[in-house]
């Protein structure tokens, strides 16, 4: 079976076409890090502005690189929250033009769903359930539980920013740009951990997570520092905690439920040092995708679309009758 999958939640145009929800034909990301850049962070207009320019490109490109036409798919994948708004309308508008047009029935995807698929992509065959799944990206902390049948329950999540996020308001901070976590990752690894970062706590007991206090220790270090201040120190710092903070919740919970599996996605598992913690702490239980397939692309959804479909047997709605926003 040949999907094709369209992600516009965010600031990436994607589109890609897998076959049987592992082998990716293409996967073709256009990025808008030149056009948010200058703001520090994702302005929404001008998001959708870009996605309804580039879609139909992207699109054709994703073709042509498979070596297939319009003809040769037999389901179509799209996001369909959460996400910004009007930039997740482009992706679900041209997904139903195009299933208007060709007859192929599309499926509407839950965006942290196709984070967690991402990691299938690469690795499903190695990968033992149950599992615990975290989601660590811009706009997502959450930690999931996937039992045997791959069903998902979620655990604990953030309260406030999440961590990419952070990262993102750590780098517009320094005036670094965006987005802060590649920016940062590799300061970081210059760096000494040096600095003692508060720990968040639930004062009700929660197993919930919350890091606007570990930004309010970088604004404030930053400010008090001004020249002084070490920036891959601080940096690597940072990057300690997040890890020491996500390694920890995964241990808590791995007491709690019996799991084989430990799976670290969204565009933060991009990151190298955490990769390397998680790694050292997991050993050959862990899994994380790809960087390529870390952050927002379509391929997961494509990926996604193809479990829902064969592997589920999930009903999907036909055509453009699926969701009206
Ligand atoms: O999954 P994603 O592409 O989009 C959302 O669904 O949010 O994640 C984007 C986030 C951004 O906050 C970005 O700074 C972060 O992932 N990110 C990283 C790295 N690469 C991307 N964070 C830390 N280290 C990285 N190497
Ligand atoms: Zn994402």
């Amino acid at each position: 079976m040949i999907v094709l999958g369209i992600e516009t939640s965010c600031d990436d145009t994607s589109v890609a076409i897998v076959e049987n929800g592992t082998k990716v034909l293409s996967s073709i990301v256009s990025s808008q890090i030149k056009v948010h850049s200058p703001f520090g962070g994702v302005v929404p207009e001008l998001a959708s502005r870009h996605h309804l320019q580039n879609i139909r490109y992207v699109y054709e490109e994703a073709l042509k690189l498979a070596g297939i036409t319009i003809n040769h798919i037999d389901l179509i994948g799209v996001t369909v929250g959460p996400g910004l708004l009007g930039a997740l309308l482009v992706g679900l508008s041209f997904a139903k033009g195009v299933s208007f047009v060709s007859g192929i029935p599309f499926i509407p995807l839950n965006h942290i769903e196709c984070h967690i698929q991402s990691v299938f992509i690469e690795h499903g065959e190695k990968i033992r359930l149950p599992a615990l799944a975290f989601v660590v990206s811009g706009g997502h902390t959450h930690l999931f539980y996937l039992n045997e049948k791959r069903e998902i329950k979620l655990l604990a999540k953030t309260r406030d920013d999440a961590v990419g996020e952070t990262y993102d308001k750590f780098a517009r901070m320094l005036d670094l740009g965006y987005p802060g976590g590649p920016l940062i990752d590799r300061f970081a690894r210059e760096g000494e951990p040096s600095y003692k970062l508060p720990i968040p706590k639930m004062s009700d007991g929660s197993d919930d997570m919350s890091f606007s206090g570990i930004k309010t220790f970088l604004l404030r270090t930053i400010q008090k520092e001004g020249e002084d201040l070490n920036i891959k120190d601080l940096a690597a710092s940072f990057q300690k905690t997040i890890a020491d903070i996500l390694i920890d919740k995964v241990k808590k919970f791995e007491r709690d439920y019996t799991v084989k599996s430990i799976l670290l996605t969204g565009g933060v598992s991009a990151n190298s040092y955490l990769r390397k913690r998680f790694k050292e702490e997991f050993e050959d239980r862990f899994f994380v995708p790809s960087p390529e397939f870390s952050t927002d692309n379509a391929a997961m959804v494509a990926s996604l679309a193809y479990h829902k479909r064969e592997e589920k047997g999930e009903f999907f709605q036909e055509c453009f009758s699926a969701l009206n926003f």
